[in-house]
């Protein structure tokens, strides 16, 4: 088949670049287009942790030396209601780990076996239209240096996140669109501080949700339930921290450290899904078709779990001359993004305070809570939602 690209890959967040990588070990020739710079991509203050699939994709494509060296290893998450913490050991549950590696770190390590291997990633190289996909031989249009260019290839891999062009360029009626937003806000902040112990908490407190994370052994990554239309500013550091230690500390264990913080933000919460994820030539993935609410540390997962389905159609098309596993793409990655989304969307209900709730609800809450934290099937099936479902579901 002539063209000049076999896969482009518009956006190198970490579905892009994964694709790209795997593409590229294949022997397959790939283009990335990305409209930021390599600073901005690489450093992005995104998702932080590793579901145990996850991880051994990466492993098993010679990617794991940092994330075994850095990667912090987390067992158990530890519930906060009824003024006190309830833990729920995953890794006894399940046997397996989640791995607290943030975004920018597979990024990096994603960018520089690109390097190592003389791949280029065009950078500052914006995706203007995307047109033929019912064809033979899509065209990516773009511009480069002030230039517009255009690039015939075989397929398309919409891999630009959630305000990206790949989905747009579906036409309308084709593609299915569910959308849930929800009535609230996270506010995240980011501290130069160590947190207390490395481990999880999340809280379910009358006055609204909130959590404790971390990136690396100094830095503490922190969250509170908020207004939607709150504004990260009109949050005092003051504020921030006695609201964080009034909704997750209980005597016994301390969850919330005080320190510097060097960054905050407020994230709108919603879950959204495109179905079907292709379209003619244009195979969607990652935050291009599907968004979780963070509850629950699955987009960075879901993103990598599509690569893992939409990878090997593209090389089977190639080295066996078939369509099928790629015409079935979506079918099968959708199944685990639908999975998901239901654990993303439940933890979501579980934790957080909703307008209007009744009191009847609120105790609905607790009791939840208490069944999944203080029965082996409730912990269980936390557990096995939480260090993740199979990658090749
Ligand atoms: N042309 C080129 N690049 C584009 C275009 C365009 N028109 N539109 C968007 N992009 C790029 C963005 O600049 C971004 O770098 O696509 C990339 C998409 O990357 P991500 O948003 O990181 O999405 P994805 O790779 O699917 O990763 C999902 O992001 O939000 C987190 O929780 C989510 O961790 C998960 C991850």
């Amino acid at each position: 088949m002539s063209a000049d690209t076999q896969v482009a890959i518009v956006g190198a967040g970490p579905a892009g670049l994964l694709l790209s990588h795997m593409l590229g070990e294949a022997g397959i020739d790939c283009v990335v287009f990305e409209r930021g710079d390599r600073e901005h991509v690489g450093t992005r203050l995104r998702a932080g942790g590793l579901e145990h699939g996850a991880v051994d994709l990466l492993r098993s494509l010679g990617l794991g030396q940092r994330l075994d060296a850095i990667g912090l290893l987390v067992e158990r998450t530890d519930f906060r209601f009824d003024g006190r913490g309830h833990r729920v050991d995953f890794k006894a549950a399940t046997g397996h780990n989640f791995t607290i590696y943030p975004q920018y770190e597979i990024v990096t390590d994603l960018l520089a076996a690109h390097a190592a291997r003389g791949r280029e990633v065009k950078f500052n190289t914006p995706v203007t239209r995307i047109e033929g996909l019912d064809g033979e031989r899509p065209v990516i249009r773009y511009e480069e240096g002030g230039a517009a260019r255009q690039l015939n290839c075989d397929f398309v891999a919409g891999c630009d996140g959630y305000h990206g062009v790949c989905r747009p360029a579906i036409p309308a009626g084709v593609i299915r669109v569910y959308e849930e937003v929800y009535p609230f806000g996270w506010l995240g902040i980011l501290a130069q501080v160590a947190p207390p112990s490395l481990e999880v908490a999340y809280s379910c407190h009358d006055d609204g949700f909130a959590m404790s994370s971390f990136r690396a052994p100094e830095v503490s990554r922190l969250y509170l339930q908020c207004e939607s239309d709150d504004r990260a500013e009109d949050w005092s550091d003051d504020r921030i921290w006695s609201e964080l230690v009034r909704r997750l500390d209980v005597p016994e264990r301390p969850a919330v450290r005080p320190g510097p913080i060097v960054q905050k933000s407020v994230t709108a919460m919603k879950s959204f899904v495109i179905e079907p994820m292709q379209y003619g030539r244009l195979f969607m993935a990652g935050d291009a078709a599907h968004i979780v609410p963070p509850t629950g540390a699955k987009g960075l997962n879901s993103a990598m779990a599509d690569i893992s389905v939409l990878a090997p159609a593209l090389i089977d098309f190639y080295r066996r001359g078939s369509r099928a596993r790629l015409d079935g793409y979506s079918a099968q990655a959708m199944q685990r993004v639908w999975q998901v989304q239901r654990f993303a969307a439940d933890m979501c209900r579980l934790l957080h305070r909703f307008p209007g709730m009744s009191d009847f609800e609120r105790r609905m809450q607790r009791e939840r809570l208490a069944y999944m934290t203080g029965t082996p099937t409730g912990v269980l099936t936390y557990a096995e939602n939480f260090v993740g479902l199979p990658f090749d579901a």
